[in-house]
């Protein structure tokens, strides 16, 4: 009849495009193993009589090596794919599996119940219609049930399966099951989760699974897969307003111009009026285009290319709505941040925050406050470690066309990615757009940065001095800016020691706070290069990224770095203020070399060593290097 599907590692999306469009519940399972979840969803594929073969023969071949459950099968064990996760008996990835019965097909991602693993069940619940949350009869409702309702109700799930599993060890009692079902009513009153079933079950006996439970006649409701194959999934993503993130442009010859991607919500046909995102402007759907011909309406779920009427374009990136209920725009929002980096957010720091099909940089506030998974309390907060939950504001290099998270999965809901490790490291939903940036324009002053540099013979530009303490940063540049200044150049030499004395005073040195250091010198150092000035920055700035920042900020040229690649050993057997022995003797914490890290540049336009080198040799070696790319001429 069904046959089971292992994603593992695989394919969802390509399984479920290759699947005619019929009634798909998509839903997870939030538990510990000790609640009964694996066993839950074994017994949901056994009892459908979804396992293959084979599947079985090795399910009773590890029941016996592993013998958890005497001489019976373990239906833990189907589920649990790895090796080293069986030994210890911890599930510690999204495991997807398809199956299907007469009435329905199902996806459900298994995620794992461990605290650190926030990040998993995050995942799995982002696609889900459906939660089953388990409750172990025997100690009720917990910490962790608290957690994973406050997640299920976070990314929206419209419908919540509580299953009070493990009946059969409380004596099937009803004024058990009764408690445990007023004490999760009372809690969940608190999150905004729409429809609650509570259903008492025994996964490991078969008790209200599939059939009704003999020893529970008291119970009146749905079995669980009852409820599974009725669920009402039909206030479904077809009836919301239409919009379609623009995947590719298809342009195969001069002819032909279609615009392709995923319907992630609404219907469209032939004759609509829509709106391009962020141009706003409006034409008409000539045809909709599949492999298999011209289509008559396209609902979510489809994958499709439109073509216009008129000459409109959109690039990738854009989106696609009805004229009259068009999408937002804005760049500037507030946001739930939910975050999966191993190492802690940095606010104002640029990650790529991918939206839709697009990918642009932006930045993250510190949090308003994060929220306690399990008590679902306020704290303040300076930033989000691994699997907190946090209000933070984004803010985008450029508008995009939005919606709120309530309103569109698609287009309210964001991945954060790391600008060079390419990792995920965080998940954001859009509460609302912020309006206060948007009246505020750029001024454009009649007097521009080249006039002003002209005068003085130069091309306005940064040097951006990069090393280690003592690593002889400000000596060279001093002298760099006294050759300058003896030539007639206009400069100005920015000091990471003075800066911390007035602009930065409030900033110590955690990398959250030296991540906000260099962002506001590197805006500092923005407008004095549109001063027309030939800035010099002398700052450890030992982050790529944020020297990254710098250099994006600044014009094509403008941006000069120059590392100064001092050995640590050399800086400390140097070292002029006395920090090295004092951050040696533990006297000074997050100390750069020493336990905070200093992140070489890869492609410095200027390297100088000054073990090897006189300071002297180091400045005149960067004069040379601004006269031969052009950035001096003789001041007028
Ligand atoms: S940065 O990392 O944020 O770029 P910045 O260049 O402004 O640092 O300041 C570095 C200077 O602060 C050092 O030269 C040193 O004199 C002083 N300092 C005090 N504490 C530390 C520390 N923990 N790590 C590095 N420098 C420190």
């Amino acid at each position: 009849m069904a046959t089971p599907v292992d994603f593992k590692g695989g394919d969802v999306e390509g399984y479920l495009n290759s699947q005619e469009r019929k009634d798909l519940l998509r839903f997870i399972t939030c538990g510990s193993v000790d609640d009964g979840k694996s066993t839950l969803i074994g017994r949901l594929l056994y009892e459908s009589k979804m396992i293959f073969e084979d599947q079985l023969a090795a399910l009773e071949r590890d029941s016996k090596k592993v013998g958890t459950q005497g001489g019976d099968l373990d239906f833990a064990l189907l589920v649990d794919g790895l090796a080293a996760e069986r030994e210890q008996g911890i599930t510690i990835d999204v495991a997807y599996r398809a199956f299907t019965t007469d009435k329905r097909k199902f996806i459900v991602a298994d995620t794992p119940g461990h605290e650190q693993y926030t990040r998993n069940m995050a995942t799995g619940a982002s696609t889900a219609d459906l939660a089953i949350i388990l409750i172990d009869a025997r100690r009720g409702v917990l910490t962790q049930t608290r957690r994973h309702s406050f997640i299920v109700s976070l990314l929206g799930l419209r419908h919540v399966v509580v299953a009070v599993n493990k009946m059969d060890l409380v004596g099937y009692s009803k004024d058990v099951f009764d408690e445990i079902e007023a004490d999760y009513r009372q809690f969940a009153a608190k999150l905004e989760l729409p429809e609650i079933t509570v259903i008492p079950m025994s996964a490991l006996k078969g008790d209200n699974i599939i059939d009704r439970s003999a020893s529970m006649q008291w119970y009146r409701g749905p079995t669980l897969m009852g409820h599974l194959e009725t669920v009402d999934t039909s206030s479904s993503l077809a009836d919301q307003p239409f919009m379609m993130p623009v995947q590719w442009v298809n342009r195969p010859d001069q002819n032909f111009r279609g615009f392709s991607g995923t319907i992630p919500q609404g219907t469209i046909k032939p004759g609509d009026a829509v709106r391009v995102l962020p141009s706003s402007r409006t034409t008409k759907i000539a045809n909709i285009v599949t492999a298999d011909g011209n289509l008559e309406q396209a609902v979510a779920g489809q994958s499709i290319t439109l073509t216009f009427a008129d000459e409109v374009d959109a690039s990738r990136g854009d989106v696609i709505a009805k004229a009259d209920d068009p999408v937002l725009v804005a760049d500037q929002f507030e946001t739930r941040i939910l975050w999966m980096g191993d190492e802690e957010m940095l606010p104002g720091r640029p990650y790529v925050i991918k939206i839709g099909t697009r990918q642009l940089p932006g930045t993250l506030s510190s949090p308003k406050f994060k929220i306690n998974v399990n008590t679902l309390e306020h704290t303040a907060a300076k930033t989000l470690a691994l699997n907190e939950i946090g209000i933070c504001n984004l803010d985008l290099d450029k508008p995009v066309p939005f919606a709120p998270f309530q309103e569109s999965k698609a287009l309210g809901g964001f991945i954060i990615i790391d600008r060079f490790t390419n990792a995920t490291v965080g998940m954001g939903l859009i509460n609302f757009a912020l309006r206060r940036a948007s009246n505020i324009h750029w001024q454009a002053l009649e007097v521009n940065k080249n006039a002003r540099a002209g005068k003085a013979g130069q091309k306005p530009s940064a040097l951006w001095f990069t090393g280690l303490s003592g690593s002889g940063k400000s000596t060279i540049a001093n002298l760099v800016e006294k050759k300058l200044h003896a030539r007639g150049h206009a400069t100005y030499l920015l000091d990471g020691d003075n800066v911390r004395h007035g602009l930065n005073k409030d900033l110590g040195f955690t990398d959250a706070d030296r991540v906000e250091n260099i962002r506001r010198v590197a805006e500092v150092t923005k407008l004095m290069v549109d001063a027309g000035l030939i800035v010099l920055t002398s700052f450890i700035s030992p982050f790529r990224s944020e020297r990254l920042m710098a250099r994006e900020l600044l014009e094509s040229g403008e941006f000069i770095e120059v590392f100064v690649s001092t050995p640590l050993a050399v800086a400390e057997s140097r070292d002029p203020k006395g920090l090295y022995a004092k951050a040696r003797r533990g006297e000074i914490k997050n100390f750069t070399g020493i336990d905070s890290d200093y992140e070489q540049p890869e492609k410095a336009e200027i390297v100088v060593d000054t073990s090897a080198n006189s300071a002297e040799a180091c400045a005149d070696a960067i004069l040379d290097w601004l006269d031969k790319n052009g950035r001096l001429s003789p001041p007028r």
